[in-house]
């Protein structure tokens, strides 16, 4: 029986088909997508803390509306991905529970810290930018609820990458000082923007697995490519200068080559050694203690409408 499942299921991927929360799937499968989607939906919400810092600090009341719009739709793709992962017979519960004691990671990006407003463009551009081209093929992911959430979520992402362009041509287009403040930012954020699509094949273990469930589309390095071949003529229309002295145009490959980033740098961000793991964890793990009266109270408020309409 378990043979004729599996080629089912097989035969769903081979077809591009979706495939749904009931069907039946691997172990392994259902692991790796848990995995990613959980990481996923951490990343949304940790990712609210450093462009949530400048809020109150907003240089005028339209970047305040946009940047607190921008803000609540990270929480909105968090729910999301995390409802999607549900379907997969885990609860929001154990996730925020694994994302609060280190056992489930989140992106590495949001470690660094946000130390001037044009950090909250550069994040639009070159942040969202990635999260952009990392999730527009995965709106073609092989399980169903997954790539309909990515479909949403990459419509509102381009609107947060265009509102951080807008935000950097802004400044480009004001005093010396400002156009100081976005070069700096640029040059603290490429760097750690090119880490998030993870670290290069020859060392990502699961990408060949995931590509053969269709659960990637692409390898980590080919995101990487399109990201950077996306990126130069964007930062020179910006008139900034991607800090990378090997980046150049390889008329052969018709591609940017580029330098590395600093990998050891990734790999310590990951195992929780970046400039703000603690805090950003600390930060989330205040937030879900504060919360604990309204979860309470909601469910004591379900189970008493339970009662009166079941006597
Ligand atoms: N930050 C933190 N951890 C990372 C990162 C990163 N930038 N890149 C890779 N890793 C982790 C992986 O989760 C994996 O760890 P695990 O096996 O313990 O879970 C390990 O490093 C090895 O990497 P890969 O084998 O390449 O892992 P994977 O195939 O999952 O690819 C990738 C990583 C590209 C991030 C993939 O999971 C993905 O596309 N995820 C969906 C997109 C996403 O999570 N985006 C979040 C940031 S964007 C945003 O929120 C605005």
């Amino acid at each position: 029986a378990e043979a004729a499942l599996l080629e089912g299921f097989e035969s769903t991927i081979a077809h591009n088909d979706r495939i749904e929360p009931r069907d039946w799937m691997p172990e392994g499968y259902r692991k790796t997508l848990v995995r990613q989607i959980a990481q996923h939906a951490h990343s949304e919400i940790i990712g609210m803390q450093p462009e949530g810092n400048w809020i109150t600090r907003a240089p005028s009341l339209r970047r305040k509306a946009i940047l607190l719009a921008k803000v609540q739709d990270e929480a909105g793709h968090g729910l999301y991905l995390y409802s999607a992962c549900e379907t997969l017979g885990t609860s929001r519960g154990e996730l925020t529970e694994k994302l609060i004691s280190g056992a489930q990671k989140y992106s590495s990006i949001f470690n660094y810290p946000t130390l001037s407003y044009a950090d909250v463009g550069t994040i639009g551009w070159l942040v969202d930018g990635a999260a952009i081209c990392n999730q527009v093929p995965l709106c073609r992911t092989s399980f169903g609820p997954y790539g309909r959430a990515m479909i949403r979520i990459c419509k509102e992402e381009s609107f947060h990458q265009r509102q951080g362009y807008e935000l950097l041509m802004t400044m480009m287009r004001g005093t010396d000082e400002q156009r100081a403040m976005v070069q700096e930012s640029v040059d603290r954020f490429w760097w750690p923007a090119l880490m998030m699509f993870g670290p290069p094949d020859a060392e990502s273990p699961n990408t060949a697995q995931s590509m053969a469930w269709g659960i990637k589309r692409n390898t980590n390095d080919d995101l990487r490519q399109r990201f950077v071949d996306m990126s130069v003529p964007q930062a020179e229309a910006l008139g900034v200068t991607l800090p990378d002295p090997e980046l150049k145009w390889n008329e052969e490959r018709q591609a940017h080559d580029f330098g590395q980033p600093d990998w050891d740098e990734f790999m310590a961000v990951v195992r929780g050694n970046g400039p703000c793991n603690a805090q950003r964890i600390a930060h989330r793990r205040a937030a879900h203690e504060d919360g604990a009266w309204v979860r309470e109270a909601a469910l004591a408020f379900a189970a008493r409408s339970h009662d009166t309409t079941t006597s």
